[in-house]
């Protein structure tokens, strides 16, 4: 399984955490393992991006922003709308070539590639990160929160992942921060309803072990 699109509910969920861990996990198991984050908005600063904790995970330095993150965006907003304020745009074909790039160089390892927002989040012109999945035809993994409400964002979001045929691997239920549902609760309501699809859970910690996950993902 040499490429995973990692996918969320949502904006903020817990993407780069849950691709930083496993990156961290398939790392100290000697495995080799590399990521992409296509494009970026909201990139003011390189300390505390996306790129900056991605390539911290894996042990690479600074000077890698522009292989890890070659579209890159000022305006906090989904990246065709954040090209627009910059007088850009953001071309499917262009994200997909990209993608393809990292992909072919690869070789045995994994790839992480790092959605952008959520399944249906704008991501080029005229298109949402669905249509860049579809594209790639890769698998994904979902991550979702933990919050009230989280279980019909889940189930839509893998609803309309397999109305476009996407494979789902995992789901990740990375738990949300303030006053959320108990945590195992969540978790039991999500499985219920999740049918057919391995939930793992990511506790609000700052180091979450993803050895389950990983071995799942790419065997032990
Ligand atoms: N399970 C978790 N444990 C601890 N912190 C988390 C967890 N999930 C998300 N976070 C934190 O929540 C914030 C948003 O998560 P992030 O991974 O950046 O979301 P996304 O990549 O989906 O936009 C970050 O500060 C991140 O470190
Ligand atoms: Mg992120």
């Amino acid at each position: 399984m040499p490429t995973l699109f990692v996918t969320a509910t949502s904006t903020d969920v817990g993407k780069t955490y849950v691709t930083c861990a496993l990156i961290r996990t398939l790392r100290a198991q000697g495995r080799a393992v590399d990521a992409f984050k296509p494009a970026l908005s909201g990139y003011t600063r390189y300390e505390g991006s996306d790129a900056a904790l991605l390539l911290d995970a894996l042990g690479q330095p600074a000077s890698g922003v522009d292989r890890m993150s070659p579209l890159r965006f000022a305006a906090a907003l989904a990246p065709p709308s954040a090209a627009r304020a910059e007088g850009k745009s953001v071309d499917q074909g262009v994200l997909n070539r990209l993608c393809r790039i990292r992909m072919g160089e690869i070789g045995e390892g994994l790839l992480l590639i790092e959605g952008i927002g959520g399944v249906m989040s704008p991501i080029a012109d005229g298109a949402t990160s669905i249509d860049l999945i579809c594209d790639l035809e890769v698998p994904a993994i979902l991550v979702a929160g933990s919050y009230l409400g989280s279980v019909t964002h889940t189930l839509t979001a893998i609803e309309s992942l397999k109305a476009r045929y996407v494979p789902i691997s995992a789901v990740i239920v990375s738990e949300s921060a303030g006053d959320n549902p108990d945590l195992e609760e969540m978790t039991l309501a999500m499985a219920e309803f999740v049918r057919g699809i391995p939930v793992f859970v990511a506790p609000r910690a700052p180091d979450w072990d993803a050895s389950a996950l990983a071995t799942h993902l790419v065997g032990a």
